[in-house]
This record gives structure tokens, C-alpha cells and sequence, in this order.
């Protein structure tokens, strides 16, 4: 595996927290379920167990997630690293639009660059080349420390590296879905790929957005959109979940949501778990420091095969 220099530091990051539902009204309940408040005891609790690199978007809470970072960031003097993104929409043709984006994003969140900007997807109807290009703009322009992409198959993921490698900028990143309830990327030659080119994965929706974590069923399934995501899933993932309780009992205590993170970070890949409070944000940041064994990432492998999709 080939790590420029430039991106070693990402390589270097086992963990971070995503922004997502900071803001979000709609997929995440903002305002309901979480108050600013709850999430600003989520950022103190992440910082203080020295988790430093953040996941946002321009798109979360339409902006709000990168206000509140903003707004957050003013407040320790932690070295934080921020990662944003931009949203290739259809009416968005220029490629300068980007390099704008980007600007609105770094005056909401108050810095002068970010540690990685990303492209949100790989959306039609411009081909992977015509953001990419964009990107590299950015990161000469000094508005972005690296590049990175999020969404992008085998194929995108090396056209993207290879539009940069033009202007010798490495690709630092692809965002995937990733977890054991979406074991796509090992399938799919992403993860594989990713590992030879040394672009670091970014595991989002690293526990299937809080079902790993056990505290739904059938009986009690996640509200709105989640609910009808996962409901096939809540009956099939019982003996995964009960295997997960088992592993962290050996362990000496570590809860499913625990094994679930650790297990991405024995694949080599960084989860960014989204935390809504100190609570979460506390449980999640006990995956670190501690290691599950081989044969255990062997049986969660097995016990969670039939989701491999
Ligand atoms: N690039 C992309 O296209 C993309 C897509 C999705 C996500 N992401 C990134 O990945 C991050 C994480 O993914 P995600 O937010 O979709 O899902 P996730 O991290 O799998 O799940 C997060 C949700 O699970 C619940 N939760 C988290 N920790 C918990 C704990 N310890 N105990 C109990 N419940 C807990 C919370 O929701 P409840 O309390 O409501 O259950 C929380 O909002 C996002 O914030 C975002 O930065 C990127």
C-alpha cells in the first residue's frame, strides 16, 4: 500500500464522529430527539476522549450541522479536523461551483481551510471527471488540506484517483457504506482497491444508524424512514446482535455498539458513528484502546455473511 506523505495523517485517525443528525430535522429528528445542547455535550465528550476528526456536509440541516461545528469549534482549543462536502445537485453545472461551496461551507464552519473536502456522490449527469477536476481546484486554491470522494464504485473511486494523480494530488478518501449489515465493499472490490491505492475508507453509517447498537426490534422499531429501512433486517439480525452480547461479555462488558466499531476498525477502515448526546457519544468512544481477537472478527464474519448483499 502506497500513503502519500499529504493523506498519512488520515491513516493515522482509527475514529471519528459524524454530523449528520446535528441539524437534521428530517432523517434525524432534530429538535425532538436532540437539542443543541445534547449535541454540544456530544462534541465535549468525543474531544475529551480525543476524537478529532469530524464528518459533516453542506447538506446536513441544510448548513446547520456546519454552523453548529462552527460554533463549537470556538470553544476548545483542541486541534480539530474537520471533514465537509459538496453536493454535486443537477442545477449545479460550473465547476466552479464547487470551489463556491466550499467557501460557504468554510463561513459556516469559521476556518480558513478544511483537513478533506469530499464529493457527496457520484450523481449524473456530469461524469466523474467534471467534479474531480473541481476538487483539485480547490485543494491548489489552499481552501482544503485533501481530497476525498464518498459513494464512489471500484471503477469511479480509480478515475478519480487518476484525474488527480494529473495534478499530483493523491486521493485521499472514499466514504462508503460500511458495517456488519452492509458488507458491500468487500465484495465489490472497493475496499480491496482502496487498500492498494492507500485511500483510507471512511466507514459511515458504521452501526446501520443505531441498529447494531441493539436497542431495536420488531417490537420496537426506529421511528420514520429508519423503521421502514430496517424492518425486513430486525427479524434477521437477532442471532448477530445476541453473538455481539456474547463477544463483548468476554470481553468484560463492551456493548454491541462497541463490538460493531471495533470490528470496522480491525478491517482497517474509520468509523464515524453519529452521536445525538454525551451518552452515545461516550459509549461509542469505548471501542477504543482495546482490540477484538481474530477468531471473533472471524465470527462476526460468519454470523453476519448474509448481509454481504
Ligand atoms: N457520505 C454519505 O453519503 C453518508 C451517508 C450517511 C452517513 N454519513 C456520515 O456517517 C455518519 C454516521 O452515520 P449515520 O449517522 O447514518 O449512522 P450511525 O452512525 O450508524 O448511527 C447513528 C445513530 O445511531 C444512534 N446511536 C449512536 N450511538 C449510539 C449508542 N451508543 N447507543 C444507542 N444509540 C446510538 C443515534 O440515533 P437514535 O438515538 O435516534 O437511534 C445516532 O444518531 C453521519 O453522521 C455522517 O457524517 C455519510
Amino acid at each position: 500500500m502506497a500513503i502519500s506523505e499529504e493523506t498519512k495523517f488520515l491513516h493515522e485517525i482509527e475514529f471519528g464522529l459524524g454530523a449528520w443528525a446535528w441539524g437534521d430535522r428530517v432523517f434525524w429528528s432534530y429538535g425532538k430527539t436532540h437539542t443543541d445542547e445534547d449535541i454540544k455535550q456530544a462534541f465535549d465528550t468525543s474531544i475529551e476522549a480525543g476524537i478529532i476528526f469530524l464528518d459533516t456536509a453542506e447538506v446536513y440541516g441544510q448548513g446547520r450541522s456546519e454552523s453548529l461545528i462552527g460554533e463549537f469549534l470556538k470553544t476548545t482549543k483542541v486541534p480539530v479536523m474537520v471533514a465537509t462536502k459538496f453536493m454535486p445537485f443537477p442545477w449545479r453545472m460550473r465547476k466552479s461551483s464547487l470551489v463556491n461551496a466550499l467557501k460557504h461551507s468554510l463561513d459556516r464552519l469559521g476556518l480558513p481551510l478544511v483537513d478533506l473536502y469530499q464529493i457527496h456522490w457520484p450523481f449524473p449527469p456530469f461524469p466523474v471527471e467534471h467534479w474531480v477536476e473541481a476538487l483539485a481546484e480547490a485543494k491548489q486554491k489552499g481552501l482544503t488540506r485533501t481530497v476525498g470522494v464518498s459513494n464512489y464504485n471500484k471503477n469511479q473511486m480509480q478515475r478519480a484517483y487518476t484525474v488527480l494523480a494529473k495534478y499530483d494530488i493523491p486521493l485521499a478518501s472514499n466514504q462508503v457504506e460500511y458495517s456488519l449489515l452492509d458488507r458491500r465493499i468487500e465484495k465489490n472490490g472497493v475496499l480491496q482497491r482502496a487498500n492498494e491505492l492507500g485511500i483510507r475508507i471512511i466507514s459511515y453509517s458504521p452501526l446501520a444508524k443505531g441498529i447494531l447498537t441493539g436497542k431495536y426490534s420488531s417490537e420496537n422499531p426506529p421511528p420514520g424512514v429508519r423503521g421502514r429501512q430496517y424492518s425486513s433486517i430486525l427479524r434477521e439480525v437477532q442471532p448477530l446482535l445476541k453473538l455481539m452480547t456474547e463477544i463483548g461479555q468476554d470481553l468484560g462488558g463492551k456493548t454491541q455498539a462497541q463490538i460493531a466499531l471495533n470490528w470496522l476498525m480491525c478491517k482497517g477502515t474509520m468509523p464515524i458513528p453519529g452521536a445525538k448526546n454525551a451518552r452515545q457519544a461516550e459509549m461509542n468512544s469505548g471501542s477504543l484502546g482495546w482490540r477484538l481477537t481474530e477468531d471473533q472478527v472471524k465470527s462476526l464474519d460468519a454470523a453476519s455473511e448474509k448481509f454481504i448483499k
